[in-house]
């Protein structure tokens, strides 16, 4: 229903009109009686051989919504119903910040891609803590943390402080972004020497909470062995419970849109079906050389369940969706853990 009646009609809109509306109509349903239960019957797949276990936590399935899409923890008890076993929120910044000017949300519907250049819009942490504490789900949550446009990078621990003392109450675990590429400088903080200071100085912090958190990195599928292997090292000495493994990608290859458009269009992260072997064998590539307690979490083009276990496969524990679900609609998660479960069988 989604791919035949429904995403023509959104298609057809502006994506970022698309978004908000979504987000409107999916919050106005879902204060209807039985609405919440006839979505969790729809697409909820429970069953205890999809549960996983990591990093001190237990996640009923492994499919989960990618940052960006709930930035300010909007809808997170209307995710839930959509079956995610986990919802990471944000990126969020100390301060709300507008992000960059529209159009900045482009889609590439011949590649089943997005190109966006968002650049952290959000409301600020505070408002996302406000409506955390009044969530009624219970499903896991990750904050996804940044730093604001106008901070320098020199200042920039401080604002990944900021964030990580706000929601440490309200979240389940923490992923620390340095990888988008709508932030003017920010994926200068992948570097070696400032991506240390910036990990031990969290890392250390989160030491001196009363239990602390798992801390993971998410990281660019632009890097080169010569930076994975910083990172891989990095993770090490900081102790980072996991990866996920990838951001959007600065690259345009391999592209069926037309090299005008592209062009048109201009800068952003791009996302979805041209990501999706890279970011597999990124992920690959980490899980052959990282200790077995650091943890992965794989996204990046999984826009099938094969998609999806292909990234298992590839030693991925977790994975989540972004682009996916807008092409396919919340029957991709139950695909997938159909999938899963049909392999167990
Ligand atoms: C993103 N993504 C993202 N990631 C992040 O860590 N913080 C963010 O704020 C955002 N914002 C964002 C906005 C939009 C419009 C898109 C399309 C993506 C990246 C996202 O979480 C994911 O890593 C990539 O999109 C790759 O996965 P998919 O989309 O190919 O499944």
């Amino acid at each position: 229903m989604y791919k035949n009646l429904i995403r023509p009609l959104l298609f057809k809109l502006d994506p970022e009109q698309v978004h908000y509306l979504t987000a409107d109509t999916l919050k106005a349903a879902y204060k209807l009686p039985l609405a919440k239960s006839i979505c969790s019957n729809m697409f909820t797949v429970q069953d205890k051989r999809l549960e996983r276990e990591l990093f001190g936590l237990k996640f009923p399935n492994p499919v989960g919504l990618a940052a960006g899409f709930d930035k300010d923890a909007r809808l997170i008890d209307e995710f839930t119903s959509f079956g995610f076993g986990f919802i990471e929120i944000g990126t969020l910044t100390p301060k709300p910040q507008a992000g960059n000017d529209k159009p900045r949300l482009f889609r590439l519907p011949s590649d089943q891609a997005i190109i966006n250049r968002m650049g952290f819009n959000n409301e600020g942490v505070d408002a996302a803590v406000t409506r955390l504490r009044n969530r009624k789900s219970k499903v896991i949550v990750g904050g996804n943390i940044g730093k604001n446009k106008i901070t320098p990078n020199e200042q920039a621990l401080s604002d990944y402080l900021y964030c990580f003392k706000a929601l440490y109450e309200v979240v389940d675990y923490f992923v620390v972004n340095v990888s988008s590429p709508n932030t003017p400088d920010l994926r200068a903080l992948q570097e070696k020497e400032p991506l240390q200071q910036l990990l031990l100085a969290l890392q250390e912090q989160n030491n001196r909470m009363p239990q602390p958190k798992p801390l993971l990195l998410k990281i660019a599928p632009d890097l080169n062995e010569h930076q994975l292997n910083d990172i891989i090292e990095i993770a090490i000495e900081a102790n980072l419970s996991g990866l996920i493994a990838t951001n959007t990608t600065i690259s345009r290859d391999g592209l069926h849109t037309p090299a005008g458009r592209v062009s048109a269009i201009g800068a952003g992260g791009l996302s979805g079906k041209p990501l999706t072997k890279h970011s597999t064998e990124i992920i690959r590539y980490l899980r052959q050389h990282l200790p077995p307690q650091i943890k992965i979490i794989g996204v990046g083009g999984i826009m099938s369940a094969a998609d999806a276990l292909e990234k298992l496969d590839a030693g991925a524990d977790l994975v989540q969706l972004y682009t996916g679900f807008i092409y396919e609609g919340p029957g991709l998660i139950s695909q997938i853990n159909r999938k899963l479960l049909d392999r167990v069988k």
